[in-house]
C-alpha cells in the first residue's frame, strides 16, 4: 500500500458536508468573486490568527508582491531573503522591481541566520544600505524564523519586514507578550493555500495578514483593479482576488486548523523518538518556536539512499529543495555562485521530507521509519537483512 506524502481525500471526507452546504449557497447567490464567503473567511482568518486585518489574494505570490508594493518596494530597490526557500520567495520580489539579497540560513533551522543578515547589513555602504527596503524572511517547512530578532533588526535599519508564512499557517513564536502566530509579526504575513498547505484550497488562493489600516488598505486596492468603488480606480492595480468557491473551502478547513496541526505534531514527536537511534538529523523547533510541521524534515549524507529506498517500498517523499535559489537558472543575473551560501548548499545536499500529513496512521510512520532504517544499514547487514525477510516469507508461504 502506497504511504501518501500529503493526503487531501481524507482532508476533504472531513469537510464534505460543510463545504457542501456552502457551495449550494454560493450556487444560487452566484456570487463566485469577493461577497460574504470571502469577507468571512478574511474575517475568520484574521481571528484565527489574532491579526487586525486579513485581504484574500490569488495565491501566495500575489500575497508577497503585493504586500512589498503596498509599503512602497519598488525598481531600484533591494530586498534581503533567502536562497533556501521556493522560487516564488524570490520572483514575487523580483517582480516588484527590486533585486533580491541573499543572507545564508541557520543550519539548525533552515531559517534565517540572524548573523548572517547583521554581517549583510553591517558590510555594506551608507549608499548601498539606502536601496536596501525590506527584509522577507521565510518560515521553512512550517518553523518560524526568529522574528523577535528579526523585528529588532529591522527598527535599526530602518527596513519593512515581509513574511512569507506560506508554510506556516498555525505556527506560533514566543514574544515578550505571549505566543504570537507567524504571519502576525511583520508589517505584513503572506500566506499561500495552495492545496498542499496546511491550510489549503481546491485550488490557488493565498491572503496578506497586518495590523496596519493603511497596508491593507492599499493591499486591497492593488489586488482589485486600484479599485474605491465599481467603476472609480485610485490606481492601476491586479486583479488577484481570491474567490468565493476557494473562500468556502478555507472556511471549513480553517475549523479543522488547530486540530489538524496538532496531529502533525503529534506525528512528528513519534518520529523523533523513532528515528532518534539513527544517523538522520530532524529539524526540530528550537525553544519558544512552535512549528506547525508543514513538513517533516530530515537530514542525511546519505539522504539520496534513503529517497531510494522509500520510493521503491511506495513511500512518498521530497526535497525541498534541492537548488538554492542563487544557483537557479532564473535568478543568475544576480551573479552568485557555488560556496556562496554554504549552510543553504549543505541543506539543498542532505535534506529529505517525509509524509506528513493529519491522517497518517501508527503503521505508515512505523512502516517509514523501518525503512529509513534498513536504508542506513551497512550493506553487508543490508543483504542478510533481506535474506532473513526472504526465508521468514518463505517459511509462512503454505506449499503449492
Ligand atoms: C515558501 C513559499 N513561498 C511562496 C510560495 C508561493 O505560494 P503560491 O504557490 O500560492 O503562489 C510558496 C508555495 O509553495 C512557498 O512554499
Amino acid at each position: 500500500m502506497k504511504i501518501k506524502f500529503v493526503d487531501l481525500a481524507a482532508q476533504n471526507l472531513e469537510i464534505a458536508e460543510r463545504v457542501g452546504f456552502e457551495l449550494d449557497l454560493i450556487h444560487s447567490n452566484t456570487s463566485y468573486v469577493g461577497g460574504h464567503q470571502v469577507e468571512s473567511f478574511e474575517r475568520e482568518f484574521a481571528d484565527f490568527l489574532g491579526v487586525k486585518r486579513v485581504i484574500g489574494v490569488a495565491n501566495g505570490t500575489d500575497a508577497i508582491r503585493i504586500a512589498l508594493l503596498a509599503l512602497g518596494v519598488g525598481p531600484g530597490d533591494e530586498v534581503v531573503t533567502v536562497p533556501m526557500t521556493f522560487i516564488a520567495t524570490a520572483a514575487s520580489i523580483v517582480q516588484t522591481g527590486a533585486r533580491p539579497r541573499f543572507v545564508d540560513i541557520d543550519p539548525a533551522t533552515g531559517n534565517m541566520s540572524i548573523p548572517a543578515l547583521r554581517s549583510f547589513l553591517e558590510s555594506l555602504s551608507r549608499n548601498e544600505r539606502r536601496a536596501v527596503r525590506a527584509i522577507v524572511p521565510v518560515h521553512l517547512y512550517g518553523l518560524p524564523a526568529p522574528m523577535v530578532e528579526l523585528k529588532e533588526i529591522a527598527a535599526e535599519f530602518k527596513l519593512k519586514l515581509v513574511e512569507d508564512a506560506c508554510q506556516a499557517h498555525g505556527a506560533r513564536v514566543r514574544t515578550a507578550d505571549g505566543m504570537a502566530m507567524a504571519g502576525t509579526l511583520g508589517d505584513a504575513g503572506c500566506f499561500s493555500f495552495y492545496p498542499g498547505k496546511n491550510l489549503g484550497a481546491w485550488g490557488d488562493g493565498g491572503a496578506v495578514a497586518t495590523n496596519d489600516d493603511e497596508v491593507a488598505r492599499r493591499v486591497s486596492l492593488l489586488s482589485n483593479h486600484g479599485r474605491l468603488s465599481h467603476y472609480a480606480h485610485e490606481l492601476c492595480g491586479y486583479n488577484s482576488r481570491l474567490d468565493s468557491i476557494q473562500a468556502a473551502v478555507l472556511r471549513a478547513k480553517l475549523e479543522k486548523l488547530a486540530e489538524w496541526n496538532e496531529r502533525r505534531r503529534v506525528i512528528a514527536s513519534a518520529y523523533r523518538e523513532l528515528l532518534a537511534p539513527m544517523d538522520v538529523h530532524p529539524i526540530l523547533p528550537p525553544d519558544g518556536i512552535e512549528s506547525c510541521f508543514h513538513l517533516f524534515v530530515v537530514r542525511s549524507p546519505r539522504r539520496d539512499a534513503i529517497r531510494n529506498a522509500l520510493l521503491q517500498n511506495d513511500i512518498e517523499c521530497g526535497i525541498h529543495y534541492p537548488v538554492p535559489l542563487h544557483l537557479q537558472p532564473a535568478l543568475a543575473y544576480l551573479g552568485y555562485r557555488p560556496g556562496d551560501f554554504p549552510a543553504s548548499e549543505a541543506l539543498a545536499d542532505t535534506t529529505l521530507s517525509l509524509p506528513m500529513h493529519p491522517h497518517l496512521n501508527g503503521m505508515e510512520i512505523l512502516r517509514t521509519v523501518e525503512t529509513v532504517a534498513s536504508a542506513l544499514l551497512p550493506a553487508n547487514e543490508r543483504v542478510s537483512a533481506q535474506r532473513s525477510n526472504a526465508s521468514q516469507l518463505d517459511t509462512a508461504s503454505p506449499d503449492a
